[in-house]
This record gives structure tokens, C-alpha cells and sequence, in this order.
């Protein structure tokens, strides 16, 4: 059962990030903040937007792949529909991308700085239906915590 503490974890995503300047130091704190306070997860990361292609940036959990077309995987259609994409069977997912054979529940959220998409933060879970629709809330609530603090800085990773 999940336990997370949404409120408790913003609170700590605020105070961790406030006053930092580099984008790129509070993207990992952020990605380490989440990772470790997360149950039943096995990889943690944001991709970034890079021209027409997501990029892998800073995460936790095994390496994986690298470039993501925007019409690929459950990251590609987060980010091209600019809606959260809470996959119970990542293998009832057409085009799912298998970067960790583990994983049997993602959840992706595009991530939006000055009404712009910057990249997405990406879920895996080894756990079909994983993420509920209250963890979906609360995760989505960091993400726009974390996306507000970013627009402080001059640039996105
Ligand atoms: N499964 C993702 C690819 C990224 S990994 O899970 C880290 C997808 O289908 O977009």
C-alpha cells in the first residue's frame, strides 16, 4: 500500500530547491528527492525536450535509453499530448519502450516552464497498477512545485 506523504514531500522539494540557481543541481535533487521517497519504483528520471526528440537526463535506476522520438513510448505521447500518461500494464501499451524488463507500471508528467514544455518526469514501476489516481495527483502537485521553481532560473538543464 502506498504511504506516500504528498504534502510533507513538497514541503521538502521546496526547501531543498529554494535559492538554488542551477537548473541542472535542483533537476537531480529533484530526481533524488522523489526516488528515494517513492515505494516500489525502479527507475526515477526526467527526459528533456531537445529540439524535436526527448533526451535522458538526470535520474535514478538502471541506464536507459537515451532519445525518444515524440511519437514514441509513454514518454513521447506525455510529452505530444501534454497530458500525464498513468500506464497500469506497460504491456498493454502500444509502443511501450522497454528500457528496464522489470517494469511493469509507468507514469509519466510533462513538465511546463513558462507555458512551454521543458521535458517529462518519468516512473517505472515492477508493480502492474502501481500508481493510483491520488499518487498521480501528488506527483503531478511536485512536478508544478518543481516547475515553478525552475522558471526562477535563466534555462531548463
Ligand atoms: N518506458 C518509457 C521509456 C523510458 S524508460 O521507462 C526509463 C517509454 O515507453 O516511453
Amino acid at each position: 500500500m502506498n504511504t506516500t506523504n504528498f504534502d510533507l514531500l513538497d514541503s521538502q522539494l521546496r526547501a531543498l530547491l529554494d535559492g538554488e540557481r542551477d537548473s541542472l543541481a535542483a533537476t537531480s535533487n529533484f530526481v533524488g528527492l522523489l526516488y528515494n521517497a517513492l515505494d516500489d519504483i525502479n527507475w526515477l528520471g526526467v527526459y528533456v525536450l531537445r529540439g524535436d526528440e526527448l533526451v535522458l537526463g538526470p535520474f535514478q535506476g538502471r541506464p536507459a535509453c537515451v532519445h525518444i522520438a515524440l511519437d514514441e513510448g509513454v514518454c513521447g505521447a506525455a510529452a505530444s499530448t501534454l497530458e500525464t500518461q498513468r500506464v497500469a500494464d506497460v504491456h498493454a501499451f502500444p509502443g511501450h519502450i522497454v528500457c528496464d524488463p522489470e517494469s511493469r507500471s509507468e507514469l509519466v508528467v510533462p513538465l511546463i516552464v513558462h507555458d512551454q514544455l521543458v521535458g517529462v518526469l518519468d516512473i517505472d514501476s515492477p508493480t502492474t497498477r502501481r500508481f493510483s489516481e491520488a499518487d498521480q495527483a501528488g506527483i503531478e502537485k511536485l512536478s508544478e512545485s518543481f516547475c515553478a521553481l525552475q522558471e526562477s532560473r535563466k534555462y531548463f538543464i
